[in-house]
């Protein structure tokens, strides 16, 4: 560290929080098309009469999200190496196997989350709860992160100028959110637009 120019440690720091955050944003979109058919909670209910985690989560939409994020994350991974730009966005072999996958799987285990609290609140799958909504699949990308690779996430998130990176995700995220959703519910493959 050290030596780079401000705003070159400013323009690192947000153009590479977008692209680490990629593997992670594409998995809901991709559930979202690919989804539907077996619950993972397979219509089990809790002590609250409420369905674990509800309609809306299946195993092909955490099958297709988790494969196309990790399929963007190494595709990333492969350009970088065949470019030669060397930026080891994913940090360094072997770990950004790891680091991928917990993107991509972190971010539908929030997804999971999300909606597991909302069943709480008894909330029926489509109703909306503001922050939840929007923040539940970063939640869990970095939840998952900072318990498996948590130097990685130190580094790429809270350290220095990289903290700028962790304040890019949350301002950009709910702007990223509407607009995909919207796209989504005026293409008929969402019921609703959030
Ligand atoms: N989806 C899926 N499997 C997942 C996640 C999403 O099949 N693991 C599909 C479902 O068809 C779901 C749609 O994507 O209805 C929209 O996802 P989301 O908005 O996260 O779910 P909701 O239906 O709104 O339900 P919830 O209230 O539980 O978030
Ligand atoms: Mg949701």
């Amino acid at each position: 560290m050290g030596g780079l120019p401000i705003y070159l440690e400013v323009f690192i720091s947000i153009t590479s929080a977008i692209c680490i955050m990629i593997p992670a944003a594409i998995t809901n979109p991709i559930a979202v098309y690919f989804g539907g058919g077996r619950p993972i909670d397979r219509n089990h209910t809790l002590f609250d009469g409420r369905r674990i985690l509800g309609k809306g989560k299946t195993w092909r939409g955490l099958y297709s999200g988790t494969i196309a994020g990790m399929v963007l994350g190494f595709g990333g991974v492969i350009a970088d190496y065949l470019a030669g730009t060397n930026l080891y966005l994913f940090g360094h072999y072997p770990d950004l196997f790891i680091v991928v996958f917990l993107l991509a799987f972190g971010a539908l285990f929030g997804d999971m989350l999300g909606s597991f609290i909302k069943r709480r609140l008894n909330l029926s799958p489509g109703d909306e709860l503001p922050g939840m909504d929007q923040y539940d699949f970063i939640i869990g990308a970095w939840l998952l992160l900072i318990i498996f690779r948590p130097h990685y996430f130190l580094t790429h998130f809270i350290y220095g100028w990289r903290i700028l990176s962790l304040i890019t995700v949350i301002v950009l995220t709910p702007l990223a959110h509407r607009a995909t959703n919207v796209f989504g519910y005026k293409r008929g493959f969402k019921e609703v637009p959030w």
